[in-house]
């Protein structure tokens, strides 16, 4: 099972005062929060608050500028190995659907024997055993975002992070997205996703941050969060009014 990592958990993740500047510019600003195991946050907010930004900093994409980000246990160094990231726009290779699995599995050092099974394995436990010798870029905006995920899958994270997983799809590809992410979480993966889709959050969240101009405006439980917002910019971005 993909979560089974029992006392050595690179959960929870603890970020403290996190902070990024840019160019002058102060685009994360004190942001704190917990990741605890088998969780779902989503981070909301309006385009340019720095959800993105965010996401990337907590995957190690990006160095902050201040703060610090801590995965727990004995693993906490290579936690990287343990958390996976799927972008809203599928980066796939020039090559076919399960040469891009294999591969992602051959940079996170698995042996090469096992990485044939795994992929196809990943490739059948979401339905895509039939695109395994397609070339990637050819498949739909559906179908590589599924790839994606499948793909992420397979490194067996303990965590995933989701940059707008589907903001580019039609409905039909949503609902078999967020399937697949139903499903991952199901299996006791944390989920930490952003979306701009309001029927998405309420479906995906259990605690949800609010972000606005970098600072985490509010941090609340998804019932609280959509029944009653306690700040004016939440309640102004839920009623669809927030202004930026
Ligand atoms: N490399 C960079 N250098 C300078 N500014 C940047 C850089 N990357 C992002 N920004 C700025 O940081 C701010 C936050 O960007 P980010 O992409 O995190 O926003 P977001 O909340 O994900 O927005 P969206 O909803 O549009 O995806 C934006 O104002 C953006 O222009
Ligand atoms: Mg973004």
């Amino acid at each position: 099972m993909s979560a089974m990592h029992g006392s050595h958990s690179i959960l929870p993740l603890r970020v403290r005062g996190l902070g990024l500047t840019l160019d002058g510019a102060r685009l994360i600003n004190d942001v704190s929060f917990d990741i605890p195991p088998r969780s779902r946050t989503v981070v909301i907010g309006p385009n340019g608050a720095g959800k993105s930004l965010l996401l990337r900093l907590c995957h190690g994409l990006l160095a902050p500028s201040e703060g610090d980000i801590s995965w727990s246990g004995p693993a906490a160094s290579d936690g990287r190995k343990r958390h996976a990231m799927v972008f809203q726009r599928p980066v796939m290779l020039r090559r076919s659907a399960l040469a891009n699995l294999t591969h992602a599995l051959a940079l996170a050092g698995l042996p090469l024997r096992e990485r044939n099974a795994r992929a196809e394995a990943a490739l059948e436990r979401f339905g895509l055993g039939a695109l395994a010798h397609r070339p990637a870029r050819v498949l739909s905006g559906g179908e590589q975002q599924r790839l994606a995920i499948a793909r992420a899958w397979a490194l067996r994270p303990e965590l995933l992070f989701l940059d707008e997983p589907t903001s580019a799809l039609d409905p039909a590809a949503t609902r078999a997205i967020e399937a697949m992410i139903a499903t991952i979480h199901a299996e006791g993966v944390a989920i930490v996703m952003t979306t701009h889709d309001l029927g998405q959050a309420r479906r995906h969240a259990d605690e949800v941050l609010f972000l606005h101009r970098g600072r985490i405006v509010e941090r609340s439980p998804a019932y609280a969060f959509f029944e009653r917002p306690a700040t004016p910019e939440a309640r102004a971005f839920v009623a669809g009014e927030l202004v930026w």
